[in-house]
């Protein structure tokens, strides 16, 4: 019985005639956390996007728990339901309340029961942090609270693996430490996480993995901590000075 949650393999990703994945292949395991880092423009964004079918591939396979993930097909709403994702800008119903937005995906899209749906909310906000603000407009919350609501949302529909995409890219350097905390909580939970984010010590410290994307191919991935401390490409040597100079 193996634990294997995802399966990239040869995945190919093209816009028009430009390749933008070049036969990305890895394993994903139950438990892990696995720090995507890379270039900007290089498909981090677009192979997280690939997983739950928001876009399609031209070539391979992506296996999601054993099955091929099909985009157009009526499984894929199956599929999106045990994939959390959480986006660099958000993405909350400006319109809805944090808990009306934790709670709508599995009471309108999947049809579960109100009252039990608005007790595992509440418990989610609590896990996140934001009791007191279950009936905050977005508007109305730091960045930091919104992506802690998005979380909460992602958590939602009891998701198999998270994704994040730069969650913290867009906040203010204050708010960032309380989403990476939640975060860190997440990963002692044993939740399986892909993460593609420029936070080097959370990569160092939380990650189980590092791969390191460029040119639409995985050119390094191992231990976050011996990456890096001694990266082994050139190209991963490169990368890794420009974003920790940055960070000084
Ligand atoms: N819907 C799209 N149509 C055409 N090109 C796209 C689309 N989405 C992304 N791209 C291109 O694909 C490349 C990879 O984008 P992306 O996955 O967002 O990179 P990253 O997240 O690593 O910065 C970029 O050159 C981007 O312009
Ligand atoms: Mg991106």
């Amino acid at each position: 019985m193996t634990d294997t949650v995802l399966k990239f393999d040869h995945v190919v990703k093209r816009f028009g005639d430009r390749t933008i994945l070049d036969g990305v292949s890895t394993t994903v395991q139950a438990g892990e956390i696995v720090c995507f880092i890379g270039p900007s423009g290089t498909g981090k964004s677009t192979l997280l996007r690939c997983v739950n079918g928001l876009e399609t591939i031209e070539g391979g396979n992506i296996l999601f728990e054993g099955k091929a993930v099909q985009a157009k097909q009526r499984s894929i709403i199956d599929v999106r339901r045990r994939i959390g994702m959480i986006f660099q800008h958000f993405n909350l119903y400006p319109h809805l309340t944090a808990l009306e937005n934790v709670m709508l995906a599995p009471v309108v899209v999947h049809g579960e029961d109100r009252k039990t749906v608005e007790e595992r909310a509440r418990g989610l906000f609590e896990k996140v942090r934001l009791s007191h603000r279950i009936n905050a407009y977005p508007a109305q919350m730091s960045g930091g609270e919104q992506q802690r609501v998005a979380i909460a949302r992602a958590l939602a529909t009891n998701p198999h693996i998270l994704l994040f995409d730069e969650p913290t890219s867009a906040l203010d350097p204050e708010t960032v430490g309380e989403v990476l905390a939640v975060m860190r909580d997440l990963a002692v939970e044993g939740r399986t996480m892909l993460v593609v984010t420029h936070e080097i010590r959370f990569a160092a410290d939380v990650g189980t993995r590092m791969v390191f994307l460029d040119g639409g191919k995985i050119v390094e991935e191992g231990n976050p901590r011996e990456m890096l401390a001694a990266p082994k490409s050139e190209r991963a040597k490169r990368f890794l000075s420009t974003i920790s100079n940055a960070a000084h």
